[in-house]
């Protein structure tokens, strides 16, 4: 009824505006006065974790992306081998596992089929499971060693959105606390980083508040076949998430690369007037990668694309290359996907619309799959 949805006339407008909050939610008890994390509620004890020595990451969909994005926090922090996969190959190719693996299943509904089987995979293997999770009590987190829930709330559209970013507190929660039970030369990146997520949720309320020319652009894309999405590090797994969404509302041909593997074959999609997405890492920090992405901006649109940007507040460097410019605030490096996905959902929202499509029941989709 339009009361549940808040006044809003989709459930998935109504939990991309709760995503501030959400993510609030999700960072609510969990770090001290001291600026230090406490996750208590990980049953897993700390002389175990100090043992891990490979992480394994296994979710599907949406949750893989947050999935891959965490592997680079959990190595960056902790300096411990990190794999994502998705849920449903992982145990088809006989994994190496043991007691010092922890396997980490991200799921939001707690009953993903192909998530499940992989964790029983991984605990038949002597592994320890932690559930990342936004739904008590279901089955995922019974049967884990140990749960960090999302406190994302009901998610009822299909396609995720206040649940992925949730997602991502809570693998930037493991992968700090990591970091901060086991003892890294990062120790005082850390401590900032744990300030840094304090603020975040404004961030993301910060972008809600300047998504009306995202959907003027969403709009006026509404005949397009294909959209492209182009990103690096941790805006790579971002780029993916923004082609995900736009397929599973949209029913458009999207796709997400890694921008360096442009020159390797995407570059041959590139014609006249073709939109393409391109996430921007920070020009701070690895600004080695921003150049590089900036070059690629300026190989596509000398080929006739339409260069749609999303860049940090401040990034001067992109403004002559880009047809449509999308700021986002500052972050820390890690945290980006946090703000640039967030401009990916209104635009997937808005397309669907504009298209007539039905955005909280998507053709063919299942919001919980329970079957492999
Ligand atoms: C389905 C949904 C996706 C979701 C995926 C994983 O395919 O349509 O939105 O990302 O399942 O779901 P889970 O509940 O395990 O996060």
């Amino acid at each position: 009824s339009a009361a549940e949805k808040g006044g809003y006339d989709y459930f998935m407008l109504k939990e991309i505006a709760e995503q501030p909050k959400a993510v609030a939610d999700t960072l609510l008890g969990r770090i001290d006065a001291s600026g230090s994390l406490t996750l208590d509620e990980v049953r897993i004890p700390v002389s175990v974790l100090r043992e891990v020595d490979k992480v394994v990451i296994v979710a599907c969909g949406t949750a893989y992306h947050a999935g891959m994005i965490a592997k680079l926090a959990i190595e960056h922090w902790t300096r411990i081998p990190c794999e994502t996969e998705l849920a449903s190959e992982f145990r088809y190719r006989d994994p190496i596992l043991d007691q010092r693996t922890l396997v980490v299943a991200i799921s939001q509904s707690g009953e993903t089929m192909d998530t499940l089987m992989a964790l029983r995979h991984a605990r038949e293997q002597g592994a320890r499971v932690l559930a990342i999770c936004n739904t008590n009590g279901s089955t995922i987190p019974r049967e884990s060693d140990a749960v960090l829930y999302t406190h994302a709330g009901p998610e009822v559209a299909v396609a995720s959105t206040k649940a992925f970013l949730t997602q991502l507190v809570a693998c930037y929660l493991v992968a700090l606390y990591l970091g901060q039970v086991r003892g890294t030369k990062w120790g005082d990146e850390i401590e900032a980083v744990i300030r840094e997520l304090s603020d975040i949720a404004a961030a993301v309320d910060t972008v809600l508040e300047t998504m009306e020319p995202v959907r003027e652009l969403a709009r006026s894309l509404a005949d397009k076949d294909t959209v492209l999405f182009l990103g690096r590090h941790v805006g790579y797994p971002v780029a993916l998430e923004g082609a995900l969404k736009l397929k599973e509302l949209a029913y458009m041909h999207a796709e997400g690369f890694a921008a360096g593997e442009l020159k390797h074959g995407p570059i041959a999609l590139i014609e006249k007037d073709l939109p393409v997405v391109v996430v921007v890492p920070s020009p701070r920090g690895r600004s080695v990668l921003h150049d590089k992405i900036v070059s690629n901006i300026q190989e596509i649109r000398a080929r006739g694309a339409r260069t749609i940007v999303i860049a940090e507040e401040g990034d001067e460097a992109v403004v002559p290359y880009a047809d449509h410019l999308i700021r986002i605030p500052v972050t820390p490096t890690l945290l980006q996907p946090l703000v640039a996905t967030v401009p990916l959902q209104v635009f997937a929202c808005e397309l669907a619309t504009a298209r007539g499509n039905e955005v909280d029941q998507p053709r063919n989709l299942a919001k919980s799959v329970t079957v492999e």
